[in-house]
């Protein structure tokens, strides 16, 4: 008898090598091979095949009007790009316990209220664990459908005997193929069970979904290896000590990236919050030194944030910066522009820097708001109540324009801020349509002029 073939693959980021390596050549990543069977004819054999057309030309082709399945919860359907589009294959991954299966078993249960046939399918829970979950968000629609199982071999009959159109693995992890001789959760078995679920998907065209775990450290085989075989990855996100989460589309065949939604996890279930920006500035305390509002872009919308600094003496020989919530090398990058531009020694003090609400942020719109709010906490002097301030801060002090000016203003507007201090370049296009004192600058040393 032949020894059976093996393979050594990184189980960070799905890399192969024929012999064991200690730190993977692709990601870096240090003990990450496993060694799994390869069976190639063997799991060839399972594969659902395509039948294949002729080439077709392309001023021949017709598209059908879109159709897309709408859930109800305009916070997740926006995320998606406007709803759920049939034969789609949709990742959603975050940390355990941040409340994806509670999403998904809501919005199934809103498809299913709309008549269409939905099947929930878990290898973590049974069906009675599913249905204890259920009772607390109400989902009893009798066209909402629960299975336990594990093999996909004996899911897939279940599949077709039902004929549902949305269907949903909690989790891709817990899922393995026959055809494969490594454990459930190895990379090679989440990727084998992704591409056979993803041809059933398009061939029968129901619109799949699948659950993913991602650990903090990346150690187990993540949805990170899966982003390239599937049309839409969610990421739900948010910390444990807040209540808020938000989803957000990071890549999408069917619509915008970066894209979010956001929700509040209560008592029973997850609830859409319309007006993020009012939550976020709801703690805001009034007339303190380092804190003041940016209006951010998240995708197409708009979303003022409060950023905080604190800078204080330091007793350490390297001054620490802290930040949460905006990149730490952004802000080291920022304190010196101040430094040397602005006028403001930093050097021997500490600067922490936080954006309220435990939300992240990753624009260069920031920029100033990260400026303004270490100036303000430097020299101890409050940022007045009413003022926004965003724009891009290069290294030699000059102020840039970003885009979606407008949409930022109108955000602030709407919540009765009446003073912004705006890059110079921007100015010309938002001149008389805001009723608000529109200031532009051009140099870190102006914005300090304008706001002290
Ligand atoms: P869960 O959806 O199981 O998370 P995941 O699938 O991402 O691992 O939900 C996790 C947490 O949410 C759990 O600690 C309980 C809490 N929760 C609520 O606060 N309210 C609810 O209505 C539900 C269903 C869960
Ligand atoms: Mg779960």
């Amino acid at each position: 008898m032949s020894k059976p073939k093996t393979i050594f693959i990184c189980q960070n980021c799905g890399y192969q090598a024929p012999k064991w390596l200690g730190r993977c050549p692709d990601c870096g990543a240090w003990n990450s091979f496993a060694e799994e069977l390869t069976e190639i004819s063997h799991h060839d054999k399972g594969r659902d095949r395509h039948i294949l057309g002729m080439p077709q030309r392309i001023d021949t082709v017709t598209i059908d009007k879109e159709v897309r399945h709408k859930t109800g919860i305009s916070e997740f359907d926006r995320t998606l790009g406007g709803g759920v589009v049939p034969g789609s294959l949709i990742l959603i991954g975050g940390d355990p316990g941040i409340g994806k299966s509670t999403l998904i078993l809501q919005v199934m249960q809103r498809l299913a209220q709309q008549g269409l046939k939905t099947l929930y399918i878990s290898g973590e829970e049974s069906v009675q664990q599913i249905k204890i979950r259920a009772q607390r968000i109400s989902a009893d629609s009798s066209q909402l459908y629960l299975l336990s199982g594990t093999c996909l071999e004996d899911l897939v009959p279940r599949l077709d005997e039902l004929a549902p159109q949305a269907v949903v693995i909690d989790s891709i992890q817990t899922i393995y193929t026959e055809s494969m001789g490594s454990a459930p959760g190895s990379i090679g078995q989440v990727r084998e069970v992704t591409v056979r679920l993803m041809n059933l998907a398009k061939n029968s065209g129901k619109a799949l979904f699948l659950i993913g775990h991602v650990t903090k450290d990346g150690a187990i085989a993540g949805p990170k290896a899966l982003e390239h075989l599937v049309d839409t990855v969610l990421y739900f996100e948010g910390d444990g000590s807040h209540s808020y989460r938000i989803l957000r589309a990071v890549k999408n065949r069917f619509g915008p990236t970066n894209e979010i939604g956001v929700f509040e996890m209560m008592d029973n279930g997850l609830k859409e919050v319309g007006n993020p920006s009012q939550i976020f500035l709801a703690e805001r305390s009034s007339d303190v030194s380092g804190s003041v509002v940016v209006p951010c872009m998240e995708g197409s919308r708009p979303l003022l944030v409060e950023m905080q600094a604190l800078v204080c003496s330091s007793s350490l020989a390297i001054p620490r910066r802290t930040t949460i919530g905006v990149d730490p090398n952004r802000v080291s990058v920022l304190v010196a522009v101040l430094s040397k531009r602005g006028g403001v020694n930093l050097s021997n003090k500490d600067i922490f820097i936080n954006v309220a609400g435990g939300i992240k942020i990753d624009e260069p719109a920031v920029d100033l708001g990260i400026i303004s709010t270490t100036a303000s906490s430097f020299l101890n002097k409050p940022i007045s109540r009413n003022t926004v301030t965003f724009g891009e801060v290069g290294l030699s002090g000059e102020i840039r324009g970003v885009n979606q000016a407008e949409l930022r203003l109108k955000e602030a507007k709407k919540l009765g801020f009446s003073r912004c201090l705006v890059p110079k370049k921007s100015i010309q296009s938002l001149k008389g349509k805001f009723d608000m004192e529109i200031i532009g600058v051009s140099s870190v040393t102006e914005l300090l002029e304008a706001l002290f």
